[in-house]
């Protein structure tokens, strides 16, 4: 599958980081969202918030760490060579066990909000299959929060189906 316009290329660490800790924080928002009570609950606030207690620093060396290990998939879409990054695909391979199959992860998936709505997600998506396949992975899996519904669009568009329920209950 080819989506016109966008072209894979390897993440760069000092040119993509930046966009790689936007689509982290703001699918964190959406796949986690904040306790009405004990966590601020409009965007910005909670968005200061996350920054003050270190996450964004800290998925920030999680991703420099991952970059230099090389263990990981770690990609950009981008519409013309060296222009500004599209999209953010990070993909690890889990070995829960050595008896068990490794299992395929797709880490991070995001489009910048510029360029959403045209199936680079997709296109996104069926690349991370053909790269886990390629790792003897024979499951392919994501973590989605219930909120999510642009990625529970695009995830149950691809067939993917529900293994297990996280269920909680605020207190
Ligand atoms: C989930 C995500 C990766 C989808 O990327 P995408 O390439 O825009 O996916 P699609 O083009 O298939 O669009 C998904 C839906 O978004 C909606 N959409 C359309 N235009 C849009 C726009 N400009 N902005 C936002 N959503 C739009 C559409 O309703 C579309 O559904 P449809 O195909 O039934 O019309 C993207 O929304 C994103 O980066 N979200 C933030 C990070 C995130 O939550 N990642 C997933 C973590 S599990």
């Amino acid at each position: 599958m080819h989506r016109a316009g966008f072209r894979r290329r390897e993440f760069v660490y000092e040119t993509d980081a930046e966009l790689a800790a936007d689509i982290h924080e703001e699918a964190r928002w959406l796949n986690y969202p904040p306790h009405p009570v004990a966590e601020p609950t409009e965007r910005d606030e909670w968005l200061r918030y996350f920054r003050e207690k270190g996450h964004r620093e800290r998925f920030l060396a999680r991703l420099k760490e991952a970059a230099s290990s090389g263990d990981d998939g770690l990609f950009v879409w981008e519409q013309e060579a060296g222009g500004t990054p599209a999209a953010f695909l990070w993909l690890r391979v889990l070995r829960p066990d050595s008896e068990e199959l490794p299992q395929g992860l797709v880490a991070e998936i995001g489009v910048a909000p510029a360029w959403r709505g045209r199936h680079l997600a997709l296109n996104m998506v069926g690349f991370a299959y053909d790269w886990f396949r390629e790792r003897g992975t024979k499951r392919a899996k994501v973590i989605v929060g219930a909120k999510n519904s642009s990625a529970l669009r695009l995830f149950h568009r691809l067939a993917l189906e529900i293994g297990r329920y996280e269920m909680e209950k605020l207190l």
